[in-house]
């Protein structure tokens, strides 16, 4: 019998800690060793997520210092962090300061995915956690970095995911100016637990509108990352979009091409970016969310018109845009196959 790799969760009772602990329970190497909670500790695990009460058993929250302890310990290989933006960077600090053998972490949130921290406080206007520690990690979607180059990792949003993978191969290809204009619309997970009256059920069913038109702070971290992936930062215009359903995202990108032939061209950019990629599939027709939600694949679709083009690209925000693509981080970081635990398929009708 081999040994799986100890693991924990932070910010557990969470929508995306629930996908995590799902994926968990599903993964060939890696096993559940903690999942921590600050409003729920000693209460089970299953009683939060009913749906995982056949992998969770009796498997209570912790309290988060219990996780730091045992990461003090030496008992965990990694950790993945899902709690919000602000409160990630001190809780990741206290971990890796703890004891001679600190886990990996991969962060879900947007603490570490400005590499310039006087960026990340600008646009989140309040001071960096652990500003210390941003070196020690990279941000990307996994597609577009090779390797490990750094000991840690931290997974772009879920808007900015659908983004990248369609800005990234179009800006290294050289054929398209540098400026996008993106239309996304999410299903109401994207917002987290916490209930606000723009995520109201009533609110939300039947219902579709746009909210921070041009001022999502998801613009400028694609700014950032597709400039860092690409080695050219573009402008990137962002209308989101909330969307009747509770999850996916259908992420709809337009732009110019640097001249009226490169049209032709743009289908095998695309092949060839996610020729090797398990998860990312090219299309012949418009992608549809319920071809990917409940999965870590993402489909896309690009056409072009005269110097005008568009790709549309669908994922589910949960999975490719958080926790599944936080388990690629996770799967490379440790050693395991990057689709290690990451390959069943969505349900497509829920
Ligand atoms: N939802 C998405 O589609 C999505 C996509 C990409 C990235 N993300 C990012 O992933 C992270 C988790 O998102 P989510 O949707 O799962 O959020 P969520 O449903 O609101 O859950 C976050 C969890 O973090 C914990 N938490 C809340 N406030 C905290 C604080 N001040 N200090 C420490 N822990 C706190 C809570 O768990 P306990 O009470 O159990 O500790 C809470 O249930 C966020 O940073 C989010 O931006 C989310």
């Amino acid at each position: 019998m081999t040994t799986r790799l100890p693991v924990a969760i932070l910010g557990g009772t969470g929508y995306v800690a629930g996908e995590l602990l799902r994926l968990i329970a599903l993964h060939p190497a890696l096993e559940l060793a903690a999942v921590a909670s600050s409003s729920r500790a000693g209460q089970p695990v299953a009683a939060t997520f009913p749906n995982l009460t056949a992998a969770l058993g009796s498997t209570a929250f912790m309290p988060p210092e219990d996780v730091i302890e045992a990461a003090a310990g030496g008992h965990l290989a990694g950790v993945f962090s899902a709690t919000p933006h602000g409160a990630a960077a001190p809780l990741i600090a206290g971990l890796l300061a703890a004891g001679d053998s600190p886990p990996t972490v991969v962060d879900a949130s947007a603490d570490f995915r400005f590499s310039d921290v006087a960026r990340y406080q600008s646009v989140y206007g309040h001071a960096h956690g652990a500003p210390e520690l941003q070196p020690a990690f990279c941000c990307a979607v996994p597609e577009h970095l090779d390797g490990t180059p750094t000991a840690h990792a931290a997974h772009p949003g879920c808007f900015a995911t659908a983004m990248l993978l369609a800005m990234v191969p179009l800006l290294r290809s050289g054929l398209v100016e540098p400026e996008f204009f993106a239309a996304g619309v999410t299903g109401s997970t994207g917002s987290g637990r916490s209930p606000l009256a723009t995520t109201h059920h009533p609110e939300r069913h039947a219902n579709l509108y746009a909210y921070k038109p041009l001022a999502h702070r998801h613009a400028p971290e694609v700014e950032t990352l597709a400039g860092a992936a690409s080695g050219i930062t573009p402008r990137v215009n962002f209308v989101p979009h909330s969307g009747p359903f509770a999850r996916g995202i259908h992420m709809t990108v337009q732009g110019r091409l640097t001249s009226p032939d490169a049209g032709g061209q743009l289908r095998s950019v695309f092949d060839a970016a996610y020729a090797d990629s398990p998860f990312v599939e090219v299309l012949d027709a418009p992608p549809r969310i319920k071809d990917v939600v409940g999965s870590n694949r993402a489909r896309l679709r690009v056409d072009s018109h005269n110097d005008r083009y568009v790709v549309m690209v669908v994922i589910d925000n949960l999975v490719k845009g958080a926790a599944g693509g936080a388990m690629q981080w996770m799967n490379r970081l440790l050693g395991c196959d990057e689709a290690a635990g990451l390959n069943a398929a969505g349900p497509a009708w829920i």
